[in-house]
């Protein structure tokens, strides 16, 4: 028996009608697929499978029944359609198998600490395993920074604390009568509280920053008056030390910021390079625009930052000295951090480098084009 040979309009039939049922398995398939679509991927897999093969089916089978083919030629369709599909049902379990292999890896992995994501991962879980490790090595960066900080901070607050305790016992017991005494005391522990006043305030800062709810109201503020404002606010503490503090500013350079966070943080910097610079030196602040960057430095005499020590400088409760007794004037390590975190909310960099007499902290801010 021959078979029927499909003319040109049989054959637009066949493409319509198997068109028609493929769209309609199709739209079965995703809808199967929406309802497991928290199941594993290898049941997807086996879903993607079987609608291929029924939309097939469906073809042929609507084919003969319009008795375009009929007979042995019909079962031979039918049958390689079926070996076809269990072929594929097969493929699909072996990627099923693996891809539920791999991801079980990861998982396995990821439940190891410290973790390192798996290597020959299939593309996506891959980029999942890279990503999961990035967050995991900057989480334990991080962790550990805040572990030290508690350790040097409550070292920080207790010294000082049993300092004053002792200071005020011995008043209290009348150890210490000679009114110079007395009133050394006094005055010591006043300054011990100051401190501690700050360096708590410092930490509260610090953890808002950390915490990214550092509340920033930007407005377009021109950078010589930030510098000539904190110039103001450094002033008295220069004239005590015999430090000649000068700014220099070639124009008004305009950013988008808030003036009084950013003064803070040049502040920092400023206190800084005071504290660091020996008297009758020098420190100066510049205010310009350089290479399409609004660019503050402050350059003092400080004789430089020894090599080792100038990418650590913005560490929390980095101090330089591998000693960490805290001295009268000593901070806890938390101005530059603060000043980082600052400049950076503000979408800017801040970096250091040892330049002629001593060395050069420098702000670079996004400008805004002057108005029109
Ligand atoms: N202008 C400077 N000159 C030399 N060293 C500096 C200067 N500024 C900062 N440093 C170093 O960086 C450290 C960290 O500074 P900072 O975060 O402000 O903390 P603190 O002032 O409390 O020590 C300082 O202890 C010092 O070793
Ligand atoms: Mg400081």
């Amino acid at each position: 028996m021959t078979p029927h040979v499909a003319a040109m309009d049989d054959l637009g039939v066949i493409v319509a009608v198997t068109a028609g049922l493929g769209l309609l398995v199709a739209a079965l398939g995703i809808a199967v697929m929406w309802w497991l679509r928290t199941r594993s991927i290898g049941v997807m897999l086996a879903v993607v499978v079987v609608v291929a093969v029924v939309a097939t089916l469906a073809g042929v089978v609507a084919i003969t029944m319009r008795m375009i083919i009929e007979g042995p030629a019909r079962n031979i369709v039918l049958s390689v359609v079926a070996v076809g599909g269990l072929v594929g049902l097969g493929v699909a379990f072996v990627l099923a198998r693996r891809v539920v292999g791999e991801s079980r890896r990861l998982v396995a992995a990821v439940g190891e600490l410290p973790f390192v994501a798996p290597r020959k991962l299939p593309a996506e879980l891959q980029t999942i395993a890279n990503t999961l490790e990035e967050a995991y090595a900057r989480e334990r960066a991080l962790e550990g920074a805040r572990r030290e900080l508690v350790a040097w901070v409550s070292h920080d607050l207790r010294t000082p604390l049993a300092g004053m305790r002792a200071m005020a016992e011995a008043l209290e017991d009348g150890v210490v009568t000679d009114r110079e005494t007395v009133s050394r005391y006094h005055g010591q522990i006043k300054l011990e509280v100051e401190r501690l006043s700050a360096m708590v305030d410092d930490l509260f800062e610090l953890s808002r920053i950390h915490a990214g709810a550092l509340r920033l109201s930007r407005a377009r503020v021109g950078l010589s008056d930030v510098v000539a404002d904190t110039l103001a606010g450094a002033e008295p503490l220069a004239r005590a030390k015999g430090v000649l503090l000068t700014a220099e500013a070639t124009a008004a350079v305009p950013v988008e910021a808030d003036a009084g966070a950013l003064s803070r943080a040049l502040a920092n910097l400023v206190i800084n390079a005071i504290k660091h610079t020996p008297s009758d030196g020098s420190v100066v602040l510049r205010a310009r625009v350089d290479q399409g960057m609004a660019c503050v430095s402050v350059s003092d005499c400080c004789g430089g930052i020894p090599e080792e020590d100038l990418p650590r400088v913005f560490d929390v409760a980095f101090r330089g000295e591998a000693a960490r007794t805290p001295t009268a004037d000593g901070g806890a390590g938390l101005g530059l951090a603060i000043a980082q975190g600052i400049v950076e909310a503000h979408d800017g960099m801040i970096g250091v480098v040892n330049d002629g007499p001593g060395c050069r902290f420098e702000i670079r801010l996004p400008l805004v084009d002057a108005p029109r």
